[in-house]
């Protein structure tokens, strides 16, 4: 016999655990269901293991998605302010780190416990770990059968996150319910992930692993279809392989492959102008002058991969050649080669068209009673706590709404 619920959410992270307790403490008896052995394990490693749970300024612009519009709605009605009185109410201690970033002083497994009491709060039944081989219509409502025996739910809530870091449980199970409903998906692809480059070009960059400093980034003119134009400034890390860093975490969402990026290694200062105007009285060599501002690793790097002698002397320099270097340090343009992938992106970018589903509730208008929150939906926030901050308010929109 097959277990009755009015609700069924499949996935038992920030999304669907939120999602959960809401429904469930309205009244509606809910079951969540997820296959890992170990809870929300995405929260337990997220922000380095204090949870970057929200962005106190948190708004529609902070987020891509091929819908912009789409995320205004559930983002208005649960709002950060929201999510941290729950914080204080379950006596969290919490502090701002960087530009808004709400962080747990002790631990994310704090966060993790304060949803697991919401949830026990609405006596919520858990299935973990559970797999669910099908999902089908019937007429008593959604069968779902699972190895751990069948279960009936007159919804279902699909919380299954995105594709990311595969070896703590991400599957494209979201996007398999998706297409067996005939729903439209947005192609998945890596976000927030480091940026790979090889080749001769980045030979002299290749040794500066572990150079970090603070920079402008840019990428997409808007011409190159489904280019977003992306900037930021933040702090770029040099790695073994490429380019890393909240810089390039945040740059890599805007980014296309085959597309360059644009830094500007020194935002404040007007290379060429600078070094142009300093001829006349600076003897030092380039390299010295560069490594004034930039450091010294990085400042012969460039001048090395731009055809400079790094003991050429800076009165010697034709201002052409000057300008020439302003460029490369102003506007230095790179085409990666890829990037890290899912085994390092911290989100899916893509995932179920939202025009697929109704904003005030996320449920798919195709399909009554199927609902989807969370990481699996195309919204994806920047870096700094939109994340989390998304799969709360989408996780509140369904929980209400059911
Ligand atoms: P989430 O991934 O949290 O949960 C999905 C759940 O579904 C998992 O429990 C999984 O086991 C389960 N599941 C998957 N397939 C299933 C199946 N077939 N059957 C049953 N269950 C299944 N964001 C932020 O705002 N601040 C931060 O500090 C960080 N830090 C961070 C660090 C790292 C290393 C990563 C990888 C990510 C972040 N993020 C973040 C992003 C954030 O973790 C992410 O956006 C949210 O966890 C998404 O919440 P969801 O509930 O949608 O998915």
């Amino acid at each position: 016999m097959a277990k009755q619920y009015d609700v069924a959410v499949i996935g038992a992270g920030a999304a669907g655990m939120m999602c959960a307790a809401v429904a469930a403490q309205r009244g509606k008896r809910v079951v969540l269901i997820d296959h890992a052995a170990k809870l929300a394990e995405k929260i337990r490693i997220s922000g380095g293991g204090r949870c970057n749970f929200t962005n106190i300024n948190a708004g529609p612009a902070n987020f891509l998605s091929e819908n912009p519009h789409f995320c205004k709605s559930a983002l208005s009605r649960y709002t950060p302010q929201d999510f941290l009185a729950l914080v204080k109410k379950h006596r969290i201690g919490y502090h701002e780190k960087h530009r808004g970033q709400l962080f747990c002083d002790d631990s994310a497994e704090q966060v993790i416990q304060m949803l697991k009491t919401e949830c026990a709060d609405g006596n919520v039944t858990w299935r973990m770990p559970c797999s669910v081989a099908s999902v089908e219509n019937t007429s008593e409502g959604f069968l779902l059968e699972t190895d751990t025996g069948d279960i009936l739910a007159d919804s279902v809530v699909i919380a299954t996150g995105g594709l990311s870091i595969p070896k703590i449980g991400a599957t494209d199970f979201g996007y398999r319910i998706a297409a067996q409903y005939g729903l439209k998906m947005v192609e998945p692809r890596p976000g927030l992930v480091p940026l790979t480059f090889d080749g001769p070009s980045w030979e002299a960059f290749a040794p500066l692993s572990g150079i970090a400093l603070e920079v402008e980034v840019e990428t997409g003119s808007g011409k190159e279809r489904g280019a977003k134009r992306g900037f930021f400034r933040e702090d770029l890390l040099f790695t073994h392989r490429g380019l890393s860093g909240p810089a390039i975490l945040q740059i890599s969402s805007y980014w296309q492959p085959g597309t360059p990026i644009v830094l500007n290694l020194l935002p404040d200062i007007d290379v060429a102008q600078t070094l142009i105007e300093g001829k006349g009285t600076i003897k030092k060599q380039l390299g010295n002058v560069l490594s004034q501002w930039l450091p010294a690793r990085l400042a012969e790097g460039l001048l090395v991969a731009n055809g400079f002698a790094p003991d050429a002397r800076l009165a010697d320099m034709a201002d052409a050649k000057l300008r020439k270097l302003g460029d490369a340090i102003n506007r230095w343009a790179i085409v990666p080669t890829g990037s890290e992938g899912y085994r390092k992106a911290e989100v899916t970018l893509g995932g179920i068209d939202t025009r697929e589903l109704s904003q005030q509730s996320m449920m798919a208008t195709k399909v009554p009673g199927l609902y989807f929150i969370g990481e699996a939906v195309d919204v994806t926030g920047w870096l700094g706590g939109y994340n989390f901050q998304w799969a709360w308010a989408s996780g509140v929109a369904a929980g209400q709404a059911i």
